[in-house]
């Protein structure tokens, strides 16, 4: 067992930049944000730019391990996180090919480790019509269509490690979690403990990239995999990293978008989001009864006409659909796609000039989706609820945008009760939703980068 005295571990660091220094062979600087990705490539899918996101991913949740009341302790876990995040980096550049890892907090640490002053000076607040000064990240609710035994979460930490390499991040949740003696990169790893200050409450792995969904469905047999078309990304087939499908630079930030928070830049959370995670099972074989332009139109639209063959359908901001296009297809062909369900709400609605004075055109996406699927099920650890190991469909979805607030109203068009009961429609013709099931979820707030180690904990 490792044992830290704080004058042990600020001397303990070593310098691997004077072994390797990344930052004179890729020089990237940091973004002010968590949840911008530098590194990241482009494909040309048949004319439709696609992101090549990082093949491995993985959640680790947890909970603090000292009683909320103790200050102390949590100005401590804040150096302490931010030194084992510092060492971790020092080692594997901030690329797709080191690691990148993001840290979000639930709203049990805000709620009960932070003093109502601080937390009602700093917290942003939304501004939405309906709900202003309520915070912007507020408890998830159940939706219309969720299991009755889906699982509110309540983790007041959670850790999302990216990387092609998955040894980059067993390595690092090894280090940060596990006592025993550890290295990063077959460096010891000095700092990166921080397993004595949180308890950790799952461990969530996963992938994202061509061909992958298909390949370990099949080869784990399970049931409809075997008809997932080859080179998908995802198990439902189509491509869901467009270019134009997600939000570009500190788009989905609290203050960049006017009319959704009262943070701007400057503000102790501006670079920061409202983060969403669920993890949701989904039933390949019912899904994959539907012929390909049933799926299609599921999945988009019902007026698309793509070629069998095209996974990557354009997103193009030409291509939006607006609330007009979704009432109009649910009139006419009592069917709505998952695309123009969110559309409406996940791109601008006019030409926006943002907070940063950049000028943003009508039907550009401002939300970011940073899901993956796995065929854990539900997790690979999971210390409040049994673990089958029989692999399952499913995805662990992460989305973050301007409020809470704002993710509710989209994810309830997921569900569409309202549109569903003013034109008829099936439960199947609303979008994809009837062949999900969601297990779990929790809304997060993911700090900017500058304070993602225990935010406000320093000015205790
Ligand atoms: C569980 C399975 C899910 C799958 C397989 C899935 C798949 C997709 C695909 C293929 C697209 C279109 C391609 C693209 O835009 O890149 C898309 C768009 C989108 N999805 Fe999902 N999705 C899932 C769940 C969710 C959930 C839970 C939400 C939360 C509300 C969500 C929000 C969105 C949004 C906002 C867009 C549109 C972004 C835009 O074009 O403006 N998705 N999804």
């Amino acid at each position: 067992m490792v044992t830290f005295e704080p004058e042990q571990v600020a001397a303990a660091g070593f310098d691997w930049t004077a072994v390797v220094d990344y930052s004179k062979r890729t020089a990237l600087a940091p973004p002010l944000t968590q949840y911008e990705l530098p590194g990241i490539t482009l494909e040309d899918h048949q004319g439709v730019p696609v992101a090549v996101v990082p093949l491995w991913h993985a959640l680790v949740t947890a909970t603090f391990e000292f009683p909320a009341e103790d200050r102390t302790a949590l100005a401590t876990a804040q150096q302490r996180i931010t030194r084992a995040l510092s060492e971790i980096e020092q080692v594997y550049p901030l690329e797709p090919g080191g690691i990148f890892i993001q840290v979000a907090y639930g709203l049990g640490y805000f709620r009960d480790r932070l003093p109502e002053a601080l937390t009602d000076e700093y917290m942003p607040r939304s501004t939405l019509a309906g709900t202003e000064g309520a915070w912007a990240v507020i408890d998830s609710i159940r939706y219309p269509m969720d299991p009755p035994e889906l699982i509110l979460e309540s983790n007041e930490i959670c850790f999302h490690f990216k990387s092609d390499y998955r040894q980059h991040i067993e390595d690092a949740i090894h280090a940060l979690f596990e006592p025993e003696e550890q290295s990063l990169n077959g460096i010891p790893a000095v700092n990166a403990y921080i397993g004595d200050q949180v308890q950790v409450t799952s461990i969530r792995r996963g992938f994202a990239g061509r061909n992958m969904p298909k390949l370990m469905g099949e080869r784990l047999g399970i049931a409809g995999a075997e008809r997932i078309p080859a080179g998908s990304m995802l198990f439902l087939g189509f491509t869901s990293s467009h270019l134009h499908g997600l939000a570009a630079g500190n788009l989905p930030s609290f203050e960049t978008l006017p009319g959704y928070t009262d943070q701007r830049p400057g503000s102790y959370f501006a670079g920061g989001t409202a983060m969403h995670l669920s993890h949701i099972a989904l039933d390949l074989e019912r899904w994959y009864q539907f012929g390909r332009k049933e799926r299609l139109d599921r999945m988009f639209h019902p007026r698309r006409t793509d070629a069998d063959e095209v996974l990557s359908v354009d997103q193009s901001p030409g291509s939006t659909t607006f609330r007009e296009q979704r009432d109009a297809d649910a009139a006419t062909y009592k069917l709505v796609g998952h695309n123009e369900q969110m559309q409406y709400l996940s791109r601008v609605g006019a030409d926006t000039t943002t907070a940063y004075g950049e000028q943003v055109e009508k039907g550009t996406v401002f939300f970011l989706r940073q899901d993956f699927d796995t065929i854990e099920n539900p997790f690979g650890l999971w210390t409040d609820g049994e673990v089958s190991s029989e692999p399952r469909a499913a995805v662990h979805f992460v989305g973050m945008g301007p409020s809470a607030q704002h993710y509710e109203k989209m994810r309830l068009e997921m569900d569409s009760q309202d549109l569903s009961r003013r034109h008829g429609l099936a439960e199947d013709a609303v979008g994809f939703t009837k062949i999900l099931h969601t297990t779990h979820r929790q809304n997060f707030l993911l700090p900017p980068r500058a304070h993602r180690s225990c935010p406000l904990a320093e000015l205790l």
